[in-house]
This record gives structure tokens, sequence and C-alpha cells, in this order.
């Protein structure tokens, strides 16, 4: 996809995506081989939902190793990933294909120009909603070019009425991107406008210690201990770089 296809969207990045650095090939790579943490509870959540529809859409699939596991986890689905770098599309029909996988095919599109389609049963996204300008548009091509039974999203969400905008900037590496979080009741407001509601939400509470990465240049997740006070349970804070990410799971559903 060259940049002049974006050029409608004038805030959405194209080029953090668009060149595989070593840093984001070791990254995919890695997550082919062996699944996220976050991948698996997403699965999870999302399993009976996968298990009655016959095509999902991964918007954002990335080098598809999580469209993969999904896929693997529900043979009479289809699965379709769509990512607008052609990179990456590449680098995930590459995978899937040496692992023969049949329900599974990816190509490149445009999230903010999705050709329209009347037998898309469910959207799953992750980790990508954040790293959009925002959430409406993105939201709002879903309902109008593919209008789903469900939408079932994994990104920096906040349970309160507090929406950020953020852009990190990752100097070394010479590449800007956001992670935006997302309050959830702007969320709920905004897509009760087109007859859908957030049937399930929940933060994702990670049960793996990660450590922290070498490299600080970079942004990675890295786990640390907290508790709100003395003697309440412990639990984990993902933090990346300088940010503490609010990773949360929602399902969307037609009313
Ligand atoms: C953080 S990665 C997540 C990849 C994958 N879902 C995962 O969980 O590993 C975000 C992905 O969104 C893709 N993306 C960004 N903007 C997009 C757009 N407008 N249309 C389609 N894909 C887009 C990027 O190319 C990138 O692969």
């Amino acid at each position: 996809m060259t940049p002049d296809s974006l050029a409608h969207v004038s805030t959405q990045r194209v080029d953090e995506w668009r060149d595989i650095d070593k840093v984001a090939y070791a990254y995919h790579l890695a997550q082919w081989l062996e699944q996220k943490q976050s991948t698996k509870h997403f699965s999870e959540f999302v399993s009976g939902l996968c298990a009655e529809s016959d095509l999902v859409v991964d918007l954002g699939c990335g080098a598809g190793a999580a469209t993969y596991y999904l896929s693997q986890r529900h043979a009479a689905t289809r699965f379709l990933g769509i990512d607008y770098s052609d990179a990456l599309v590449a680098l995930a029909g590459h995978f899937a294909l040496e692992r023969q996988a049949t329900n599974l095919s990816f190509v490149e599109g445009d999230w903010f120009n999705l050709a329209p389609r009347a037998d898309v049963d469910g959207v799953v996204s992750l980790q990508t909603l954040s790293w959009l300008p925002g959430f409406e548009q993105p939201l709002d091509a879903i309902f109008s070019r593919l209008n789903p039974r469900w939408i079932a999203l994994t990104s920096l969400f906040y349970d309160g009425d507090i929406s950020c905008k953020i852009e990190v900037n990752e100097h070394v590496r010479n590449r800007s991107s956001f992670y935006n979080i997302y309050s959830i009741p702007s969320v709920a407001r905004h897509v009760a406008k087109y007859g859908y509601r957030i049937t399930r939400q929940q933060p994702f509470a990670i049960d793996i210690d990660i450590p922290r990465p070498a490299n600080r240049d970079a942004m990675g997740t890295y786990t640390v201990l907290s508790r709100e006070s003395a003697g309440a349970p412990e639990t984990r804070l993902q933090i990346s770089g300088p940010l503490l990410m609010n990773w949360h799971l929602l399902v969307i559903e037609r009313i």
C-alpha cells in the first residue's frame, strides 16, 4: 500500500509499520514460535463467539500469529487477516503456508477504507485500535462496511470516563506511534449510535512475570508486582517504556 492511498487518513501513521526493522521482525517471529499470554487470554475470551461464526475478520493482524492461533482452535471457522503493511501480510502468508493452515488467509487492506462485505459474522482486533489516531472512525468503518454481529477488541482502555491521546517517540529507532487509551464509557456511547452495545469487558490480568527488557530505548512490556494497600492481593502492572499499559478486552454486540 502506498502512502498516497492513505492520504485520506491525515493523522494515520504510515511509516511505523511499513518497513519491518530488526526489532519488529524479531517481535513477529517470536509470536509465531511462542504465543503471547495476552493472545491466549483473548482466545479464551472470544472462544464462544468464534465457535458460532462462519467468518471472522482480524483487523490489523500484523504478521498473523494471533489469527493463526485462533484459527487452530476453531477448525470450522474461516479467518481472514487484514493489515495495511504488505510486508507483514507477506510474512503472515509465508508462515501460514509453512504450517499448511487451511481455514486462514491474509490480505492487504486499509481499516479506514475497507471493502464492503456481507458475510462477516465477527471482527477481532488485537493490540491495534490504540495504535490508530482514534477509535471512532475505525469502529464506524466496521459498522458501515462489515456490519458484523460482534466485535472483540483488546487494546488500551480505561473503565472511567477519561481518554488519553498518547504519542510515543522512540528516538533511537526513529519511530513514532500512538498508544492511545480510550474511555470505555465513551466507546459505549459511540457504539450505541449504531445499535451496538458493550456486552463484556475485563482488564487483562497477566499471570506471568515479564522481566524488564535490556534495551531501554525501545518499547517492550514488562511486569511489576504491586498491591493497592498493605494486605491487599498482589497484582502485576504491565509497563512499556515510560507507560502503564491498561490492557482490556471488550466485546461489542449488535443489539
Ligand atoms: C501493534 S500491531 C498488532 C498486530 C497484531 N494484531 C498482534 O496482535 O500482534 C498493529 C497492526 O496494525 C496495522 N495497522 C495499522 N493501521 C492500519 C490500517 N489503517 N489498516 C490496517 N492495518 C493497520 C499495522 O500494520 C500493525 O500490523
